[in-house]
């Protein structure tokens, strides 16, 4: 090989490689074409290894040829790649641009759940004639849930088919009474307490339905407590909460911890006791159950039964969550559909 055929052959290279430099939008592409013609095993790398074929004399000139042929190639190689660089910069900003014109999305504001709400409102009822608010466990001995409740081994409640069993003592509680005993047994008296809280039943979910709901219990104990005390703390209780026009009826019932026993209506604040869909055409809704401890109940906490007396009484929240907010399905209040929380 001369220095003419070398020359002739690094000329080649280099146009080949400007030529695809300067077409080339593609930086992956263009370190291809770099790997191709600098790289170890490059065009320009072969051509230094052919050296060996060329005579002695011209091989400083060869030498000279290649290494002209490689800065010039790195130059190019550097100025197109700053520009493709530039380009893909460009293109990134252009996309995310931000339109500071576009209306800001609302930020969505956290709402307090009607059952919150309601519970506060029956709480401060309660505090407000000197009640004392307490908790007892959602999971709960059998024993405070039937038994030290009057209710017998063989009541339909304490079937599985209504009772969520953890053990064969120990229950997921079906009522918030068993906080009654719990306090009772404390031995602290006079008492006044009201105890909110979830319970469990093995129900199926429906309009008015749910496994799990809450109720709100209610307890004095003291001397000389009647059932006229009962009747006008729920008397007051129900105007406080409904408003002053409400009518209370009070019907007997059976619970095996009070006797008497009964059930507190309030008049149709929707109707006014025409008779409407809310009360289904009664003019009165249900609201809680109530009655004066029974004796027995007292012993086995060992109170007194001469001495003492009181009265109990306990509600569903979500009844009154409903009634209060005039919605037919229980099902709103568990969902957390945003649309209707807010
Ligand atoms: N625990 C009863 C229930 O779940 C409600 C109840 C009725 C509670 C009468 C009481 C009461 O304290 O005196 O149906």
């Amino acid at each position: 090989m001369n220095e003419n055929s070398m020359k002739e052959k690094i000329e080649g290279i280099v146009k080949k490689a400007l030529d695809s430099m300067n077409t080339t939008n593609s930086l992956d592409t263009l370190n291809e074409i770099r790997v191709a013609v600098l790289g170890k095993k490059g065009q320009l790398t072969a051509v230094l290894k052919g050296m060996k074929d060329v005579p002695l004399k011209e091989r400083p000139k060869v030498g000279q040829m290649v290494n002209d042929a490689r800065s010039s190639i790195a130059k190019t190689l550097k100025k197109v790649k700053e520009k493709l660089e530039r380009d893909q910069l460009e293109q990134k900003l252009a996309m995310e641009v931000i339109d500071v014109t576009l209306p800001a999305k609302k930020a969505q504001v956290g709402k307090r759940h009607p059952n919150s709400i309601t519970l506060e409102k029956v709480e401060q009822i309660f505090i407000g004639m000197g009640y004392e608010v307490i908790q007892g466990p959602e999971v709960e001995y059998a024993l405070y849930n039937f038994e030290k409740l009057n209710i017998p081994a063989n009541h339909p409640a304490k079937d599985e088919q209504d009772t969520f069993y953890i053990t064969k003592n120990i229950v997921l509680r079906t009522q918030t009474s068993p906080c009654q005993v719990r306090v009772m047994e404390q031995g602290k008296l006079p008492i006044r307490m009201l105890s909110p809280g979830r319970v469990f039943r093995s129900d199926e979910v429906d309009a008015t339905h749910s496994p799990s709901f809450h109720q709100v219990e209610g307890l004095v104990v003291d001397k000389h407590i009647t059932f006229a005390d009962l009747k006008g703390t729920l008397a007051q209780f129900a105007r406080e909460l409904f408003g002053p026009e409400i009518k209370i009826k009070f019907r007997p019932h059976y619970f095996p911890f009070t006797e008497p026993s009964a059930e507190m209506d309030v008049s149709c604040f929707k109707c006014t006791e025409k008779g409407c869909r809310f009360c289904q055409g009664s003019g009165w809704i249900e609201i809680l159950g109530c009655g004066m401890v029974h004796p027995h109940v007292f012993e086995m906490c060992n109170i007194d039964p001469e001495e003492y007396t009181g009265f109990a009484f306990g509600m569903g929240l979500e009844r009154i969550v409903l009634l209060k907010y005039e919605i037919d399905d229980m099902r709103l209040l568990y969902e957390n559909d945003y649309r209707f929380l807010k």
